[in-house]
């Protein structure tokens, strides 16, 4: 099954959105394999963000993830990482449609409330970053079969 690396930044956080964040990633029925709260590292943030190093936004980008503390977060379900893209919207959050988290909580492109993987190997990349393999669950939820038509 898919995976792919979420994170709250740090004005979801602030602006009290985890419960609505996780509660739609959760009722589309993804699963929730691995979570925690930490505040970030210079280290973990340019990591993270390496591929933007270049980029006039990344001092503040690299300052704002590390402001104050993010819910870090691997979801796993078919098609996930596509799926919580269109959940999460486009960066700039006035140009994010309705009904998507950008679209709804933000307004300002630096503060887009919630990162999320944009491709299988960056997914994959971005959760050996931010967690070791004991940190990730493995567990069956009971409803499979009503979320799957033919569960794997
Ligand atoms: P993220 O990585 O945080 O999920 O966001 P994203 O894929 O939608 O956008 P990306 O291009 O990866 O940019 C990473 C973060 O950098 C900030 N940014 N600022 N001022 C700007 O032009 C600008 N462009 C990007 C945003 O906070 C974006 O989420
Ligand atoms: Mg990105």
């Amino acid at each position: 099954m898919e995976r792919t690396f979420l994170a709250v930044k740090p004005d979801g956080v602030q602006r009290g959105l985890v419960g609505k964040i996780i509660s739609r990633f959760e009722s589309k029925g993804f699963k929730l394999v691995a979570l925690k709260m930490l505040k970030v590292s210079r280290d973990l943030a340019e990591k993270h963000y390496g591929e933007h190093k270049e980029r006039s936004f990344f001092p503040g980008l690299v300052q704002f993830i590390t402001s104050d503390p993010v819910v870090a977060m691997v979801w796993e379900g078919k098609g996930v990482i596509a799926a919580s893209r269109k959940i999460i919207g486009v960066t700039n959050p006035l140009n994010a449609d309705n009904g998507t988290i950008r679209g709804e909580f933000g307004i300002d492109v630096g503060r887009n409330i919630i990162h999320g993987s944009d491709a299988p190997d960056t997914a994959e990349r971005e959760i050996s970053l931010w967690f070791s393999h004991d940190e990730i669950t493995s567990w069956q939820p009971s409803v499979t079969s009503w979320v799957y038509e033919q569960p794997e």
